[in-house]
C-alpha cells in the first residue's frame, strides 16, 4: 500500500522550500522503498531549488543519504528489507555502451524508480537526483541501494551518497592523484575538503587548498592540506606555482564551478597537468580560452561525475576505511537537523558556516 510521510519539496525557482505530505508508492519490480535515516545538504539541492539544474519543479529534495531497506519490490536480490544501505543517484544498468566498453562508472543509461512520488494533489515530484531523501521514506531503484557495515552512523555513512564521494573521486579516480603527488583544490566546501582528505588517503604529498572563506581553509587543514591559498587576497594560479617549486599542481580539481575558478584550474596545472571539474556550472556560464594554450599545456581537463565512483566497489570500501579510522567522515558534519530546518541550512551553507548540515529522522 502506498504510504504518506512528510518530504522536503522546492515548488518553485528561488522560494523557500516547505515540508508536505508526499505519497511514496509500493516498490515496483526492481525497486526498494528505504526508510531515510540521515541526508547529507548538498549544494546541489540549492541549485535544485535554485532552477540551475533543470524546471521540473517541484522537487522532493535531498540525495546524500543512508538508511534501511523496508521493502523490495519483484525480482529484487541483491537487497533484502533490514539491510543497512547508501542511496547512490548513478545506478549503473551493465549494458549501454559505457558499460560495454568496461567503463561502468560514464554509465549512460543509470537506473532510477519508474513510479513517481507525488504531492497530496497527485502532482509528481521530481526526486533531486533521481532519489529525494529529505523525507521519511523514499522509492528508489534496487540498484540505488549499496549495503556497507552497518558499524557505520548513518549521518556519516550518507555523505558517501554525493559531495563527499565525489570529491573523493575527483582526486582519486578522475585526477589519479597518487603517492607523491600534488594537488590544488579550489573551493573547500563538502565536496573540496574531501578531495583534500582523498588525496591525504591517496599518500599526495602536496595538498594545496584554495578557498576565499578562512574558516573553510581552516577546516581543510584538518582534512590533511599541507598549504592553504585565500583567493580573496592572492592571485590562485600563482600561488600554486610557488608552491610547486614554480610548475604547478599535477592535478588541479575545482570544486567551485564557475568560470574564474575553472580557468585558475586550468593555468594552476603543471605542464601536461590535468584539470577536474566537479563543480557543477549553470546554464548560463560560458568559458574562453587561447586554444593555443589548450594545446601548449598539453594534459587534460576532465569533468568528474560523481567522482567517478563505482558505488559498489566505492561505498564499502571507504566505509571500511572510515571504520578504522583512516577517513574521518564524521568531521563533516557540522550539525544535525530536522527536516524543517533545511532551508535554513542552506542559508547556512551560503554564509558558509556549515560544510554539511545533516537531516537525521
Ligand atoms: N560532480 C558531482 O558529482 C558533484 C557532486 C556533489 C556536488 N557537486 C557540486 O560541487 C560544488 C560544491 O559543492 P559543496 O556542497 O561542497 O558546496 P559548498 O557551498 O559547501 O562549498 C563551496 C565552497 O566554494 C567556496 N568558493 C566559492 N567561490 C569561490 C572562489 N571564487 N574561489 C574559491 N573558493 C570559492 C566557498 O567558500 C565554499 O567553501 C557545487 O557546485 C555542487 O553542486 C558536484
Ligand atoms: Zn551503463
Ligand atoms: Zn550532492
Amino acid at each position: 500500500m502506498a504510504q504518506q510521510v512528510r518530504g522536503v519539496v522546492a515548488h518553485s525557482k528561488g522560494k523557500a522550500v516547505s515540508v508536505e505530505t508526499i505519497t511514496v508508492p509500493d516498490p515496483g519490480p526492481g525497486e526498494a522503498v528505504v526508510k531515510v535515516q540521515a541526508c547529507g545538504v548538498c549544494h546541489t539541492d540549492l541549485h535544485y531549488r535554485e532552477g540551475g539544474i533543470n524546471d521540473e519543479f517541484p522537487f522532493l529534495l535531498g540525495h546524500e543519504a543512508a538508511g534501511l531497506v523496508e521493502s523490495v519490490g519483484e525480482g529484487v536480490t541483491d537487497v533484502r528489507p533490514g539491510d543497512f544501505v547508501i542511496l547512490n543517484w548513478r545506478a549503473v544498468d551493465g549494458t549501454c555502451r559505457a558499460c560495454r566498453r568496461g567503463e561502468p562508472w560514464y554509465c549512460f543509461s543509470t537506473h532510477n524508480a519508474a513510479e513517481p512520488m507525488t504531492l497530496e494533489s497527485g502532482q509528481a515530484l521530481s526526486p533531486a537526483l533521481g532519489i529525494g531523501a529529505f523525507a521519511e521514506k523514499t522509492l528508489v531503484h534496487a540498484g540505488q541501494c549499496t549495503k556497507v557495515n552497518p558499524a557505520a552512523r548513518p549521518e556519516v555513512a550518507g555523505l558517501l551518497g554525493c559531495g563527499v564521494m565525489a570529491g573523493i573521486g575527483a582526486a582519486i579516480n578522475t585526477g589519479g592523484v597518487g603517492r607523491g603527488d600534488s594537488i590544488a583544490v579550489i573551493g573547500c566546501g563538502g565536496v573540496g575538503n574531501a578531495a583534500v582528505a582523498g588525496a591525504k588517503l591517496a599518500g599526495a604529498t602536496t595538498i594545496i587548498a584554495v578557498d576565499i572563506d578562512p574558516r573553510k581553509l581552516q577546516w581543510a587543514r584538518e582534512f590533511g592540506a599541507t598549504h592553504t591559498v585565500n583567493g580573496a587576497e592572492v592571485d590562485v594560479v600563482e600561488a600554486v606555482r610557488e608552491l610547486t617549486g614554480g610548475n604547478g599542481a599535477d592535478v588541479v580539481v575545482d570544486a567551485v564551478g564557475r568560470p574564474e575558478t575553472f580557468r585558475q584550474a586550468f593555468y594552476a596545472r603543471d605542464l601536461a597537468g590535468t584539470a577536474v571539474l566537479v563543480g557543477v556550472p549553470t546554464p548560463d556560464m560560458t568559458f574562453e580560452l587561447p586554444l593555443i594554450d589548450v594545446f601548449g599545456r598539453g594534459g587534460s581537463t576532465k569533468s568528474s561525475w560523481y567522482g567517478d565512483c563505482l558505488p559498489e566497489r566505492d561505498f564499502p570500501m571507504l566505509i571500511d576505511l572510515h571504520l578504522q579510522g583512516r577517513l574521518p567522515l564524521e568531521k563533516f558534519v557540522s550539525e544535525t537537523i530536522a527536516l524543517d530546518d533545511v532551508e535554513e541550512a542552506f542559508h547556512k551553507m551560503e554564509r558558509g558556516e556549515v560544510l554539511r548540515s545533516v537531516v537525521v529522522l
